[in-house]
């Protein structure tokens, strides 16, 4: 003998036992569910409905216009108003409207994020709609924290690929040192030493005058100096650490042709901020040398706040700067980011030159 499921057509025509039938359902569903009349007020609402909603008594909620009491505001707070809700149109409409992210706001106050869909209920007043939604507040969570570390991924691939960049700059710039010191320094003090043979040799009487070539060698040797102490100002200029930013800042200023308005604190820094600070303001005037055709001022400022040190530098000139990685400013945007501060450069044609940077000081 077989036994036959009782059919949907013979429950519902049990009358008493689909009403009673439906509302086990309703009331023990998880899914959150509540009806709202033609005027959009509560009708009805499950226990699932309240825990989301946080209200104990039913009683609380029902005759309540649905709206105005749940759905009054959007997340940031400013108004919802009733026209736009999508969630009331089904009963103008007779659509059914689904909706995968919005806020409800609880009796207590607190917005819950919820998924619902809303659709048309036909009543003896009229048409109404029933809503049925979803706290998505774990859903929110799990989105939220998969984007963080997306963004936390990416944000340690571009640390890397600017300490990559850094070392790779390095090298070249090691190699450039090189090349200047041999091409300086080196060929000079070669020259030196050939014309100390030629004085040896003037001495020995075997023609030349020992004067001029002795004042020969001096300067050669005078420009050697010269040319290392630039090198070596290039790579740590001296006055950074004996006398600090304000110094070492004043002494780059002597080579621009522009006037230059400094605005710098006396403060001390950690040897690598004073070093990134003064690396940014060096570049930048030498940038508004070169490229900042016309311009006829620039400001230098530093502004020592807690916690940080910002760096601006400004010229009058033409604008249209590019940060290009491996050139100037490029190199500094990396120097910047493995400090752990922020570089931006803000050159609009025709609107001058902006660069900023901050250093967290810790
Ligand atoms: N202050 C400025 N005014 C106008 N153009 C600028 C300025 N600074 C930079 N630029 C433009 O942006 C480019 C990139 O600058 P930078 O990275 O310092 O490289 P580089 O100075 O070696 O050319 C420059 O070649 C120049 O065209
Ligand atoms: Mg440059």
């Amino acid at each position: 003998m077989t036994t036959q499921q009782p059919s949907m057509s013979w429950l519902l025509a049990g009358g008493a036992v689909a009403h009673d039938l439906l509302e086990a359902l309703i009331a023990s569903v998880g899914d959150a569910v509540y009806m709202v009349d033609p005027d959009g007020r509560v009708r009805f609402c499950n226990p699932a409905a309240l825990r989301i909603l946080g209200y104990d008594d039913p009683a609380d909620l029902v005759g309540k216009p649905s709206h105005q009491t749940i759905h009054f505001q959007h997340r940031d707070g400013s108004h919802y108003p009733a026209e736009e809700c999508p969630m009331l149109r089904p009963r103008a409409t007779g659509e059914t409207v689904r909706v995968e992210l919005d806020w409800f706001t609880r009796r207590d106050g607190r917005m819950v994020p919820v998924a619902y869909s809303s659709a048309p209920l036909a009543t003896d007043q009229g048409r109404g709609a029933v809503v049925v939604f979803r706290d998505v507040s774990e859903r929110l969570a799990s989105e939220e924290t998969a984007r963080r570390e997306a963004e936390e991924r990416a944000r340690a691939e571009e640390l890397d690929a600017s300490r990559a960049r850094i070392l790779t700059a390095m090298d070249a710039e090691r190699r450039r040192l090189g090349r200047d010191l041999h091409d300086g320094a080196q060929q000079r003090l070669l020259h030196v030493l050939l014309l100390l043979g030629d004085g040896r040799a003037a001495l020995d009487g075997r023609g030349g005058d020992c004067n001029e070539i002795l004042a020969r060698a001096t300067a050669e040797v005078r420009a050697a100096i010269d040319d290392v102490r630039a090198l070596a100002a290039g790579i740590h200029p001296p006055i950074l650490t004996t006398r600090g930013l304000g110094a070492a800042i004043e002494s780059v200023t002597a080579r621009v042709p522009v006037p230059v308005d400094l605005d710098i604190p006396p403060d001390r820094f950690a040897e690598p901020v004073e070093i990134a600070a003064y690396y940014v303001v060096s570049e930048a005037l030498a940038n508004a040398t070169k490229h900042a055709v016309g311009a006829s001022s620039i400001q230098v400022q530093l502004e020592h706040s807690p916690g940080t040190l910002l760096v601006r530098v400004r010229d009058d000139g033409p604008g249209g700067a590019t940060v290009v990685p491996a050139h100037g400013l490029g190199g500094l945007m990396d120097r910047l980011a493995a400090l752990g501060g922020t570089f931006a450069v803000d050159s609009p044609l025709g609107g001058g030159t902006t660069v900023l940077a901050t250093l967290p000081l810790h």
